[in-house]
């Protein structure tokens, strides 16, 4: 198998290619990774086969992970085959001027063809982050599942999401209808029992989700680990690292037969640093981290997992451990504008990795 990662910078209406890795053939296949970055903004990842077998060759799009990622699946470039032996040469001029046709059919359908809708199930969308993130998923026009324990919480965010939903330009709908689409339920992550039954009407509502964001967390009091009572302890771990293998043990299976799907497990600073009186936190999230990278191997080809620390927000969870100080950092809401944008780029590439917003 001949593999080339090859990045593609797409600026100003300029194309650079640069060829940062390649592998010995097997000779009937060759694979491209591209990595598109339309008005520096978005970045693109396709990733491409040429079938010799084919007469003329094809390039053909396998796969990518885009935000115009319906729009181009079926994309084929028909090229001659000089420039496939050329290719394998890795003569730069050819790859550049194949590249090129290839890059432009994408960016074409790429600007203005924003994002294709992906369902996105939530952990914790009740308040702070989760809750900041569905609403900018939704803004953008991506249907949430949601939970999270407290029902007026949810019930309010039922009616925010209807608010930021944008109306479909065939719908005469008006937003309280066609946020219909989305699904609030009330569940407790360290239950096994309630994520089961999360699983079951996900299913019959929304279908299997495209990403799984497993952000609903707990953190104990500020206090040295001496003075921390079982009871928190147990707590923060039946959260923290229970309640994401819940959220894995009900959903990967759906996603399987798919083989697609992307699971972002929010970790911390603290997940790969230490600090005073939040041990039990530290240690959970160190826990995701080492939970993820795990999982990751387990994963078929075209799934990926990853370790998403969030930055520092300005929470309920940040003036737990910050006190005042909370309030120097980020709102939620800033912050979930880059970490929606992160998240729907990521790709199988990333998988097993641990990424900061
Ligand atoms: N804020 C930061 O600066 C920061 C930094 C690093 C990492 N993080 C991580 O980011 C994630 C979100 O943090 P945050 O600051 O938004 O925390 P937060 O303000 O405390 O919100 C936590 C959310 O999780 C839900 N939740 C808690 N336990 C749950 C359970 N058993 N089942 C279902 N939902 C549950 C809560 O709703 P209910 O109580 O209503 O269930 C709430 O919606 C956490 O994993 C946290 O560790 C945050």
């Amino acid at each position: 198998m001949f593999e080339s990662f090859v990045t593609v910078f797409f600026l100003n209406n300029q194309i650079s290619v640069v060829v940062y890795r390649s592998s010995k053939p097997n000779r009937n296949q060759f694979r491209l990774l591209f990595c598109l970055l339309p008005n520096g903004k978005y970045y693109m990842l396709l990733y491409l086969s040429i079938d010799e077998l084919n007469e003329p060759p094809v390039l053909k799009v396998v796969f990518n992970t885009c935000l115009v990622r319906s729009d181009i699946s079926d994309l084929q470039c028909s090229i001659g085959s000089d420039s496939v032996r050329t290719l394998r040469e890795g003569a730069g001029k050819v790859l550049k001027r194949v590249l090129y046709s290839v890059m432009n059919a994408v960016a074409s359908r790429a600007v203005g063809g924003g994002a294709s809708p992906r369902t996105i199930l939530i952990t914790g969308v009740g308040r702070g982050l989760g809750r900041a993130l569905a609403l900018e998923l939704a803004k953008q026009g991506h249907t949430v599942v949601g939970c999270s324990r407290t029902q007026d919480k949810l019930d309010s965010l039922k009616l925010e999401l209807a608010a930021a939903t944008p109306a479909s330009p065939s719908s005469t709908e008006p937003n309280s209808l066609s946020s219909n689409k989305h699904l609030l339920i009330n569940a407790d992550i360290t239950s096994n029992n309630s994520i089961e039954e999360l699983a079951h009407v996900v299913m019959e509502k929304n279908g299997i989700p495209d990403i799984v964001v497993n952000n609903a967390g707990a953190i104990n009091k500020n206090n040295r680990i001496w003075e921390v009572t079982e009871e928190e302890f147990d707590t923060v771990i039946s959260t923290n690292v229970k309640g994401i293998a819940n959220v894995l043990r009900h959903f990967i299976p759906l996603m399987l037969p798919k083989k697609q799907g992307i699971i972002v497990n929010m970790s911390s600073g603290w997940g790969r640093s230490g600090a005073a009186l939040v041990a039990p936190y530290c240690a959970s999230k160190w826990a995701v981290e080492g939970l993820t990278r795990s999982v990751a191997k387990e994963l078929p080809e075209g799934m990926a997992i990853v370790a998403l620390n969030p930055g520092v927000i300005n929470t309920d969870m940040l003036v737990s451990c910050f006190g005042n100080s909370a309030e120097l950092y980020q709102t939620p809401e800033s912050w979930a504008s880059k970490a929606a944008t992160m998240i729907l780029n990521l790709t199988v590439a990333d998988n097993g990795a641990s990424l900061t917003v």
